[in-house]
């Protein structure tokens, strides 16, 4: 397993979509691992592909957060959304993508969703909660759609410019 470097807001391949996965091939199992692996390290919730700049339709993610409790990580691929409840639940989001900078998003509380999973097969799933808000957080990064997308215009400059501030520093030697 190899840690994979997390691409920083603002960058064009976190506002494309990304591509369906058309079989689980060993590069892809191999895609999972590293992909877990660097949610864990992070360490955060959720992680899709095109963050570490892997233009396919795959997030990771587990919401256990009880210190104890056994680790859940799942692999999802090609996700699509059955349904949603009119419920709706807001969650003061963060990203990978955008170190340190949260916002209030409001989301259905509960989603159903179905997908292709590592083992090959279908599955289908209702998420809650924090599980619903992550699960709707990573799809929206496969069609390029950012949690601060979500936010009123000006904050979103503003986690902009500090996010190019932040990519300026990293960047000098
Ligand atoms: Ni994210």
């Amino acid at each position: 397993m190899t840690l994979r470097p997390i691409l920083i807001h603002p960058d064009p391949r976190l506002k494309k979509t990304a591509s369906p996965i058309t079989e689980v091939t060993a590069a892809i199992a191999r895609l999972a691992d590293d992909m877990l692996e660097t949610m864990y390290d992070a360490p955060g919730i959720g992680l899709a592909a095109p963050q570490i700049g892997v233009m396919s339709r795959m997030f990771v993610m587990d919401c256990v957060k009880e210190e104890g409790d056994a680790p859940r990580p799942m692999v999802i691929m090609n996700p699509e959304v059955l349904w949603v409840s009119e419920d709706l639940s807001t969650y003061e989001e963060g990203c990978l993508s955008i170190p340190e900078q949260y916002g209030d998003v409001e989301r259905p509380a509960s989603v159903e969703m179905k997908w292709f999973g590592l083992d090959g097969q279908s599955h289908q799933q209702r998420f809650d909660r924090l599980w619903a808000t992550c699960a709707q957080h990573e799809l929206d990064h496969l069609n390029g759609k950012l949690f601060i997308d979500y936010l009123k215009p000006m904050r979103r400059q503003m986690i902009t410019r500090k996010m190019q501030k932040l990519k300026r520093e990293q960047a000098r030697p």
